[in-house]
């Protein structure tokens, strides 16, 4: 029983508490715009396909992509097979797919011409399930951001966007390209539907160990009374890939590293780590928390941004024998690009929990590893207890390691055993793979499965992807306003240029792996 005697449940109850079976979802149509593209090949249609095989998807459905290519159903669905072998982790199941496959349907249109719409209409009105009725629409935008006003925008003109279809809104990121362009969105989006059907996403909070942070936090008596600057001297956040820009040198160009992982991935972990408990678990009492930390962080002038944030791009090298092309020389990127694909920086929050803890982030293509984890450093003892041969050097360490090895661990000291005192440093481990001997949901299954089912926690709000884009639009501003003189700067394989080890060298501290 706790101190206050309240022993009922929370007054709040997350739609998540609610086990997919007993949610209800409902039939649904899922129309995918950009449905030939990148994300769908490679992340949709998997999930979906792996869903229906774990009997996660209500039935019926239907799934119509809208895209430029010219293919019909038929076809498609052979594409769409191809693309759900190729990222199959387990075996395929011939079996099942031979019941998924004639939900799939395509439609060849032009994103930019009415008539096309109304033959998304008609044929929404045919596949749609249930054939008559209400609905149910999912729309899900995995198009650039520009593209999106133009869509909606049709979308209402044919009455789409509400009653009997009844639609949700799906929004890939990038969701604009800086706080004017996604002020704009926003508007239309808001113009079009309510704010609860409108479904922002960022993968990242659907990867359990991220999601995980405030059930950690805000259940463990431990941690949470030291999680804050008593006792912590800083906190890092990793988000490091081994990979290039791979194929998407058009999109890179204009994004680069701030606008693709900063803005998105590295705030949202940061408030995650940042924010106070919320009241109750409810969407909105969580995306309120978040908030205030975003609205927390220090503002960045020109000088700041000059003297914490540091910018690199990659050239060429050897990767293990490999030869590996520098950022300028990957297709449909300028030879002259000054654009940055490393990111390391020293942000504030301040408020009264954080006042003075630094958060170091850092992210950054062809990195040694694919990591991204999170640590957060405490605080030395203040006193010098032991003798010289046997003080405690390193401090403790936490470390929130979100992949590829989703864990936890603790470093702390203990004696050597035997005869001298001496301390050495030890460290507890707890594994995802290890303790709960189950494959993990990827990202985007979760996330379907949340827009189905309504619940909009691991979604951004409006106001804070606008706030977070405040935040990141001084830093872009002044990059693009004083070109770098020394791109590219850090070689493939390696942990970026070596200012980004001086901003925590010149404060007496350095970069944390597990
Ligand atoms: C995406 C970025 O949001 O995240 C990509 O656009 C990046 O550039 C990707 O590679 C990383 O995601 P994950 O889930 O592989 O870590």
């Amino acid at each position: 029983m706790f101190d206050n005697e309240i022993t009922i449940d929370s007054r709040y109850l997350q739609t998540c508490d609610i086990p997919t079976s007993e949610a209800g979802l409902r039939p649904f149509t899922l129309v995918i715009f950009g449905g030939g593209g990148d994300l769908s090949q490679r992340k949709l249609i998997p999930s979906l396909f792996h869903l229906f095989v774990q009997k996660e998807l209500p039935s019926p459905f239907s799934i119509l992509a809208f895209d430029r290519i010219e293919l019909d159903d038929n076809h498609y669905r052979i594409l769409m097979k191809e693309a759900v072998k190729r990222s199959s982790q387990t075996s395929f199941d011939e079996g099942r797919w031979n019941q998924f496959g004639p939900q799939l349907f395509y439609l060849q249109g032009n994103f930019q011409k009415d008539e096309d719409y109304s033959r998304l209409k008609e044929k929404v009105d045919r596949i749609g399930v249930p054939v008559s009725g209400a609905k149910n629409l999912i729309c899900y935008m995995a198009v650039p951001p520009q593209v999106v006003p133009l869509t909606v925008g049709k979308m209402k003109d044919r009455d789409l966007c509400s009653g009997p279809y009844n639609m949700k809104i799906i929004v890939e990121k990038p969701f604009g390209e800086d706080r004017k362009s996604a002020a704009e969105l926003n508007r239309i989006l808001i113009g079009a539907f309510d704010e609860n059907e409108i479904y922002r996403i960022d993968h990242y909070l659907a990867k359990e160990p991220v999601d995980n942070i405030i059930f950690f936090r805000f259940s463990n008596t431990i941690f949470e009374e030291v999680w804050n600057r008593r006792y912590v001297d800083n906190v890092q956040i990793t988000v490091a890939e081994d990979i290039g820009i791979e194929h998407r040198g058009a999109f890179y160009e204009k994004a680069g590293v701030v606008r693709d992982i900063v803005q998105n991935h590295l705030l949202q972990i940061l408030s995650l780590m940042a924010m106070e408990a919320p009241i109750g678990f409810t969407p909105d009492f969580i995306r309120d928390e978040k908030m205030k930390i975003v609205n927390s962080i220090r503002p960045m002038d020109e000088k700041y941004i000059d003297r914490f944030i540091v910018r690199g791009q990659y050239g060429p090298g050897t990767i293990e024998g490999e030869t590996i092309p520098g950022y300028r020389s990957e297709p449909n990127v300028s030879a002259q690009s000054n654009m940055a694909t490393f990111f390391a920086a020293k942000f504030y929050v301040d408020n009264l929990r954080w006042a003075g803890v630094p958060f170091y982030l850092r992210t950054g293509k062809r990195l040694p590893k694919r990591i991204t984890e999170i640590c957060i450093q405490f605080k030395r003892l203040p006193l010098r207890l032991f003798g010289r041969t046997c003080d405690v050097l390193e401090p403790n360490v936490l470390f929130l390691t979100v992949q590829p090895d989703e864990k936890i661990a603790l470093r702390f000291h203990v004696k050597y055993p035997y005869s001298g005192n001496q301390i050495y440093p030890v460290r507890m481990d707890f594994s995802y793979k290890e303790t709960f001997k189950t494959p993990l949901h990827l990202p985007y299954e979760r996330l379907l499965i949340d827009v189905m089912k309504g619940d909009l926690t691991l979604f951004v709000r409006e106001d804070t992807i606008e706030q977070m884009w405040s935040i990141v639009d001084p830093i872009n501003a002044r990059w693009e306003s004083e070109p770098p003189d020394n791109f590219p700067n850090y070689e493939p394989g390696t942990w970026g240029p070596a200012e980004a080890d001086d901003l925590l060298a010149r404060e007496g501290r350095a970069w944390l792996t597990s």
